[in-house]
């Protein structure tokens, strides 16, 4: 059997003879992806110790490449990292007429949209279920066109994740949605006119679809309760090269004056920090030292706390530009564990500036090698805890709780999630075999293989490509012992 091409395969189906597999519950359709030749063989208990670089972050590259479509003339996006999402954005914006084109650096994207036309609901569903970001082309195409058409979406099981805030904003603009069996169409027979309107919650997203409609409605938007990740900054920061005339109040709240008309931009994003933590991670839980290129300091600043009170260490370089007789020097952090016990910690997510959802599931692999009970919180998303179960057949000891094990109010605690967790370690781990269930669980998972002593088999690792740019080059270079059977 031929291996699928990563960035082409989308959704693979298959069998697999499962009976020894470990199966997350939280994510039963994982099995689908279980196929015979998607699987990464882990010799474990090597610690990781190198140095990788990261590039643009997956959760703004995305939406850059989306705002790409508001412009009357090219804009130009670099660092961006071959990844499955990229590929699905770029093939949505190739057929509303975007003409993407590789730039002269590696990783130099260029976006024409001098041609934007609307595409059949035939051709936009072969990317329905791929990822979450076509939601995000409803204000740029109800601009470029008057209508929209939005695919079923895809993304990561980790909760219902709804988009009622999305389209609660969008009718707000003045749009109007028809939610069909085949996806959404959407159409602004008036145009789209500013409003005032408060998020229920500081949701990424729908904040994102807020600032890509809101740019070039007639009028001023006021957003409140809006959601301020780093990610959004940069996403301002595009739309503000644009054109556009962005205010970012200290309480979130973001007050946008419509233009009626943006042009291109030139912009390199912020590293993915995303990314970063997940190595930073795997460097404590293998008792390993990865240095991270392009991880910058300000934008995890919440992360490297929890880390240092585990007990990991880490050291900042500044990035120091070339000059004559100098070469210059690239800008990271160098992640280690200094040898000797790790500590619990008691951490809890939540949006900006707390600690990343997406930090977590990395972490815990980290925090089943630390002396004590250590808890997480999670706030942000009701069913990420899923993933402990096969931690726990491979002999950590973790229990989730459907109660509230901090002090962050949190919408789950009275709506029956297992949403909390206490890790008891130190555990010593040993070798499985996984799928994976959803991107970062699925990282996590490959980090415990990595941690455990013995071979383990991690089935369904093409899904890691939709967020780990060259994952498995990275492993090589960090000294990791995996293979493809
Ligand atoms: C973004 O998702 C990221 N994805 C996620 O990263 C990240 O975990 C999340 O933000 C939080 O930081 C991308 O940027 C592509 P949200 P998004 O809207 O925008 C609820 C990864 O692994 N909600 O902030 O979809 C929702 O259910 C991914 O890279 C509603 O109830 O997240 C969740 O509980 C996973 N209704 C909470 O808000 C809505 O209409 C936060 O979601 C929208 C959201």
């Amino acid at each position: 059997m031929t291996r699928a091409d990563p960035f082409t395969a989308g959704r693979i189906a298959g069998t697999t003879d499962n009976s020894r597999i470990i199966t997350n519950t939280a994510a039963p359709d994982a099995l689908e992806v279980a196929l015979t030749d998607d699987v990464l063989v882990v010799h474990g208990g090597t610690p990781l110790e190198g140095r990788i670089r990261v590039r643009g972050a997956k959760n703004l590259v995305s939406k850059a490449m989306v705002a790409a479509l508001l412009g009357d003339s090219p804009s130009r996006l670099f660092d961006v990292p071959r990844i499955r999402d990229v590929e699905v954005v770029r093939g949505l914006l190739g057929l509303h007429g975007v003409k993407v084109t590789d730039g002269a650096e590696t990783g130099e994207l260029v976006f024409d949209p001098a041609n934007v036309e609307s595409a059949s609901t035939d051709q936009i569903n072969v990317h329905a279920g791929s990822s979450r970001i076509p939601i995000l082309f409803c204000g740029p195409l109800l601009h470029r066109l008057g209508h929209a058409f939005i695919p079923d979406l895809g993304g990561c099981h980790i909760g219902p994740r709804p988009i009622d805030f999305h389209l609660q904003a969008l009718r707000e603009f003045g749009a109007t949605v028809d939610k069909t069996p085949e996806g959404l169409h959407l159409s602004a027979p008036n145009g789209l006119h500013g409003t005032k309107f408060a998020l229920p919650y500081p949701s990424v997203g729908a904040t994102e679809q807020v600032l890509l409609t809101a740019v070039m409605a007639e009028g001023v938007t006021e957003l409140r309760n809006a959601a301020v990740e780093p990610e959004i900054i940069d996403l301002i920061c595009i739309l503000q090269k644009m054109g556009a005339i962005i205010k970012v109040h200290t309480d979130r709240v973001i007050e946008i004056q419509g233009v009626p008309k943006l042009h291109g931009y030139t912009h390199r994003p912020i590293p993915d920090r995303i990314e970063a933590a997940s190595w930073a991670a795997a460097a404590l839980a293998t008792r390993g030292d990865v240095e991270v290129l392009g991880a910058q300091q300000a934008d995890m600043m919440t992360f490297l706390n929890i880390f240092r009170s585990v007990g990991g260490e880490y050291e900042v370089t500044d990035a120091r530009p070339p000059k004559l007789g100098d070469p210059g020097q690239e800008g990271g952090i160098r992640f280690w564990h200094p040898g000797g016990e790790l500590n619990a910690v008691a951490l809890e997510t939540d949006v900006h500036p707390g600690f990343m959802t997406d930090w977590q599931q990395p972490l815990v692999v980290a925090l089943t090698q630390a002396r004590g009970l250590s808890i997480v919180h999670e706030t942000v998303y009701e069913q990420r805890l899923g993933y402990t179960e096969a931690l726990n057949t491979m002999g950590a000891n973790i229990q989730v709780y459907r109660d509230c094990l901090g002090g962050t109010p949190c919408r789950f605690g009275r709506r029956n999630f297992k949403h909390s967790a206490v890790i008891a370690g130190p555990s010593k781990l040993h070798a499985a075999d996984l799928v994976i269930p959803d991107l970062r669980a699925g990282f996590s998972h490959l980090i415990a293989a990595l941690a455990a002593e013995g071979t383990s088999r991690v089935y369904g690792v093409d899904l890691i490509n939709r967020g780990y740019e060259d994952f498995e080059a990275k492993l090589a270079d960090l000294g990791a012992h995996v293979e493809r059977p």
